[in-house]
């Protein structure tokens, strides 16, 4: 059994069929990458991954259990949980603007311990005094994880006071802080100028490691080309084309493929 299972997932919106039966396998510690035309479902698919939209066919395994069914009804309490363990990155770095950096980042700390509390049905002033202690160890650990991405002497900065590249970093350190099994990039650098980019391909890349799985929807060519273990290729709803770096970028023999691929020629 895969790290991850992604079985005949399909999605639509009213009468808009966008998710038309995707499957897929991915290993942990490898690198996904998921290219494709603009509105073939790239970012509904990981949304489907993440559970921020609940797909209408098909299942997820992750790690040797079945998280979703499409047949079964979840309480948002349920989705919640199984959401920690697949982090999410988004193209627009949706940080809390009137928070610092550091606390962007511990306050989904925070919130996943306190919820973790009042799930073990710890009264809520045992809770209280528990928070104390884990909010300050939590503060540590952000700084730990704010220093990974680079920014260890931005911590006290406000989003507005942080320049794209950086508001990003402190996005990706806030999803990794939560120690997701799974961490989803949706278009990382699309929202940033070029001479940004670069800084958040390298922290991404400098992320890949055996425990974690990733995967990565881009227009980046070149970056997934060397990042990836795996590509797919979407078109009209569907894996038009799935294989490693080297079969899709540069042998694939597929018309679309390659049709997508000379968009992207220098
Ligand atoms: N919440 C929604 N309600 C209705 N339609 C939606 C919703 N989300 C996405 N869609 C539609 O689903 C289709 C696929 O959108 P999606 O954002 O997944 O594409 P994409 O491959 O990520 O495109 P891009 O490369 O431009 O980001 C589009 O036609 C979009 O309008
Ligand atoms: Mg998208």
């Amino acid at each position: 059994m895969a790290f991850l299972e992604v079985r005949n997932i399909h999605k639509q919106f009213g009468d808009l069929v966008v998710l038309k039966g995707i499957d897929f396998d991915l290993e942990r510690g490898e690198v996904l990458s998921i290219i494709g035309s603009s509105g073939n479902g790239k970012t509904t698919l990981l949304r489907c991954i993440n559970f921020l939209e609940i797909a209408s066919v098909g299942t997820i395994a992750l790690d040797g259990e079945e998280i979703f069914s499409a047949d079964k009804k979840y309480t948002d309490k349920e989705l919640t949980k199984i959401q920690h363990d697949i982090g999410l990155v988004f193209q627009s770095f949706n940080l809390f603007p009137q928070y610092t950096a550091l606390q962007n980042v511990t306050l989904a700390l925070d919130v996943k311990a306190e919820n973790e509390l009042k799930e073990q049905k710890i009264g809520y002033f045992q809770r209280k005094k528990l928070m104390k202690d884990i909010k300050k160890e939590n503060i540590e650990y952000a700084k730990s994880i704010l220093d990974k991405v680079g920014l260890i002497d931005k911590i006290d900065y406000y989003p507005c006071q942080l320049s794209g590249g950086q508001q990003q970093r402190v996005a990706i350190a806030r999803a990794l802080s939560l120690k997701p099994k799974i961490l989803c990039f949706d278009e990382p650098t699309s929202a940033l100028d070029p001479e940004l980019t670069g800084e958040v391909l390298r922290v991404i890349k400098e992320l890949k490691s055996p425990e974690i799985a990733m995967i990565i929807v881009t227009h980046e060519m070149k970056f997934a080309k060397e990042v990836s273990d795996k590509v797919i290729f979407m078109a009209d709803g569907l894996i038009e084309e799935m294989g490693t770096t080297e079969q899709i970028f540069e042998k694939s023999q597929n018309p679309k493929t390659l049709a997508f691929l000379g968009n992207f020629a220098e």
